[in-house]
Formats: C-alpha cells, structure tokens, sequence
C-alpha cells in the first residue's frame, strides 16, 4: 500500500525487505514447532544480531547498526509478522535493555554491557515486575543494599522476557523504600557471573511460546557498585523512559501479527466456498475484513508517528510517551480484534493447530498486557492530556 503521510526512503524499503526475506525464509518454516515445544530458537536469533536486528538504533561504535526509529519498527514489523516469539526478543534487546544503556550509561558501561547485546553476542533483558508489583511499579519489594564497593541483591522478581537465556539483566530494586518511587535504583547484572543470583520457575505462558520468560531469584547477590545504572533513586524514571521506547515495539509487534493474520484470512477468503460462492463475497466477511484492514493502516499511521517523535526526542529530549501509550493501546487492541475475527474467518481451521492463526490469536494478547496494560496505556494518555503529570 502506498503511504502518503510516511513515504518510505530507499533506506527504510532495504531494512524493511531484508527482515522481510529473513523472517519469511528462517523464521516462517520453525516458528509452529518452536511454539508447540516452548524451545527457545538460538540459533535464528543468533543469526538476527549477526544481521544487526538486535540494536537497530544503537549507533556503531557501541555495536549497533546506527540506523533510526522507524528503521526498527519496520524491521521489527517483519519479524512480527513471522513470529512474534522471535520479536519480543528483538523488541527487549532494541528497547527495554539497549535504550537505558544509551541514555542512563557511562562510556565505560555502554562498551562492556551493550556492545555485546546491541552486536547479538549477548541477550539483554530488563526486570521491573514482582509477584506483589505489576501495573503499580513503584510498590516493589525487592531491596538493594550498600556494603562498600558493592550492592547486596535480595528478592524475586516476575515476568522476565528472555530471563533464562540473558548474559545482562538491567534490574530495578528499592534502595530506599521510605522514599517510594523515588527509593528506586536501577542495576546491570552479570547473569553468569553473579553468586546468589539464579533463574526461577519458566512461566508457563498462553502465546509466544518460543520466548523465555521466568523469575529471577537474588538471594545475597553481591553486585559492584560500578554496576548502578544511573543515580541511586533514579530507577523509577529510567524504568519509566526505558518503556516509553519499549511500548513503540510492542505496538509493532501487535502489528506484525495482525497483518499475518489479515493476510491469511484475504487468502481464504478468496478461496473458501461456502452455499456456492466464495466466502469473501458475503458481506459478513468482507465488512470484516473492511475493519481489520482499516485498523491495521490507523495503527500503523500511530506508530509511525511515535517512532517520528521519539526521533524528535533525540535532538530535543522532548519525551514521547503520548505517542508511544497511543500506538501501543490503538495496535494492541487491534491485535486482538484482527486475530479474533481471523479465527472466525477461518471456523474451524482458524481453531486447529495445522494453520498458524490459532497462534496468531494466542500470541496477540500478551500486547495487551505487557509492557503496561491497555488500562496503563489509557491512565498515561488521559493523564497526559489533562495536564495531571
Ligand atoms: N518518563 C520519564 N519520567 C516519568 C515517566 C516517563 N514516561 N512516567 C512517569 N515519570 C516520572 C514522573 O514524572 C514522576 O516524577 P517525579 O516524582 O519527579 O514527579 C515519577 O516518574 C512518578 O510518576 P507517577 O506519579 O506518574 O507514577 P505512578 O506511580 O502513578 O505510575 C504508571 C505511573 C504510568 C502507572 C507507571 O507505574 C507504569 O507505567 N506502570 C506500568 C508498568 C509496566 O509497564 N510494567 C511492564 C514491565 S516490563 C514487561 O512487561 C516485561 C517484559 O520483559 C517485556
């Protein structure tokens, strides 16, 4: 489709139909069988950082490919639209893990701890939520204390996207829980080299499957000090910027997957027979697929958008989390909408496990979860707009 507010550059087409190639050739033939074992899928995503996928914006000298926002939503789209176990990966790698180091690291930590991750030596991940501490992110219990040179780590935390499998974990604990949101510090850790540090149970999860996803248990954890990112009490914010620039992904994600669906249910709708004629003739399909499509182009107009403000943000620190809540609330809910009408596209097909859009259905509602629900994404907006924050 062309697209008259956001034409594509020559660049922006070349990354796009690179992930493209990649994700339809690689990811598309494995993804029902990584889904269906819960495997995690080293080698593909190996081969995404060797292509530069896992720091998209990261500029080069600290491992990245120095590309902007858009180029990474594009990409991400792709992979999305392949599966979205592979983009949730890429998406934490991009966002939650490599956008702290950029703007809360020093020199001496953006070459040690995200040249490795923005270059696909290393996976990152980013560890904000607790068992007691999920939408209300400023009520976590786990505690970091000072002794000298060092931190000691105590607690659990939950719902940790490529825990299992991360070499760097950025974590977010109280430092000074009489001060609330502003007791919060946030802390790189060393996942293989930290005695007192071990990942918890897997969760056990609806969709996207092929992801890693577990608590992280730190009992005594002895950290360097040298590992705080940021100030101490500055934890809060930097978890609240950091998401900020997770949510444009996640909106990306939640449009790769309703395009795959949209797609598939085009196709069998030119096919099907049913009462002598092909099902996309009758107009409860077609009015179906009218929506589906118009909510896909209106998402991704909302991302497009964000990804122009969070490059605006980079000249002139402007934050962008209006655009980012948007994007993600409007191509989340659409997510589920589109996948929702694709299962009923297809009856019972669209329920079997022969056809991928039952995992399509499966894999679109964690975008309405994670990384702050749709009820989160609307308290940032209606706050934002009536100037209570
Ligand atoms: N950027 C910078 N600073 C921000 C900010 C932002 N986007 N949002 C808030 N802040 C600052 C505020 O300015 C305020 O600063 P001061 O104290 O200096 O004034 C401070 O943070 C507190 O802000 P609020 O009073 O608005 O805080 P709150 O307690 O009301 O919470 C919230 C706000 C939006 C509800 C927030 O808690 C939130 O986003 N919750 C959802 C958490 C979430 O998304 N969790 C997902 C975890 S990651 C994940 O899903 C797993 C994974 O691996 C993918």
């Amino acid at each position: 489709m062309s697209n008259i507010l956001f034409p594509l550059s020559e660049e922006h087409e070349m990354i796009r139909q690179t992930a493209r190639d990649f994700a339809q050739e690689k990811i598309v033939p494995i993804a029902a069988e990584f889904d269906e074992s819960g495997e995690f899928p080293h080698e593909t995503i190996k081969k995404m950082g060797e292509m530069g996928f896992m720091g998209i914006e990261v500029p080069e000298e600290y491992g990245g490919a120095g590309m902007d926002t858009l180029s990474y939503v594009l990409a991400l789209e792709e992979i999305c639209k392949a599966d979205a176990a592979h983009g949730v990966v890429m998406s934490v790698n991009n966002s939650l893990y490599a956008y702290g180091f950029l703007h809360f690291g020093t020199e001496e930590q953006k070459q040690k701890y995200l040249r490795p991750v923005a270059s696909g030596k290393a996976i990152g991940a980013y560890s904000l939520t607790e068992p007691m501490s999920g939408s209300d992110a400023g009520t976590m219990r786990s505690r970091a204390v000072r002794d000298e040179d060092f931190y000691i780590l105590n607690g659990r935390k939950s719902w940790v996207t490529s825990g299992p499998v991360a070499t760097y974990i950025v974590v977010f604990m109280m430092t000074e829980p009489e001060k609330k949101h502003k007791g919060i510090t946030a802390f790189i850790v060393d996942a293989k080299n930290t005695p007192g540090f071990s990942c918890g149970k897997k969760e056990p999860k609806l969709g996207i499957r092929a992801s890693a996803t577990s608590e992280l248990l730190f009992e005594n954890a002895r950290i360097p000090a040298e590992n705080r990112l940021g100030a101490e009490g500055e934890g809060f914010k930097i978890a609240m910027t950091v998401l900020d620039a997770g949510r444009i992904g996640i909106a990306s994600q939640a449009l790769g997957i309703a395009e795959a669906a949209y797609e598939a249910s085009i196709a069998y709708a030119r096919e099907r027979e049913a009462f002598g004629q092909k099902i996309g003739e009758f107009q409860g399909i077609s009015f179906k697929l009218a929506d589906m499509k118009t909510r896909i182009e209106a998402s991704r107009l909302l991302i497009y958008n964000a990804a122009l403000a969070k490059e605006r943000a980079k000249k002139t620190g402007e934050r962008f989390s209006l655009e980012a809540a948007m994007a993600k609330l409007f191509a989340s809910e659409t997510a589920m909408f589109v996948t929702h009408a694709a299962v009923q596209i297809h009856g019972s097909m669209g329920y079997s496990k022969e056809l991928p859009v039952e995992r399509y259905f499966r894999d679109a509602k964690i975008t309405e979860i994670y990384e702050g629900t749709s009820e989160i994404q609307r308290l940032v907006i209606s706050r934002m707009e009536l100037g209570l924050r």
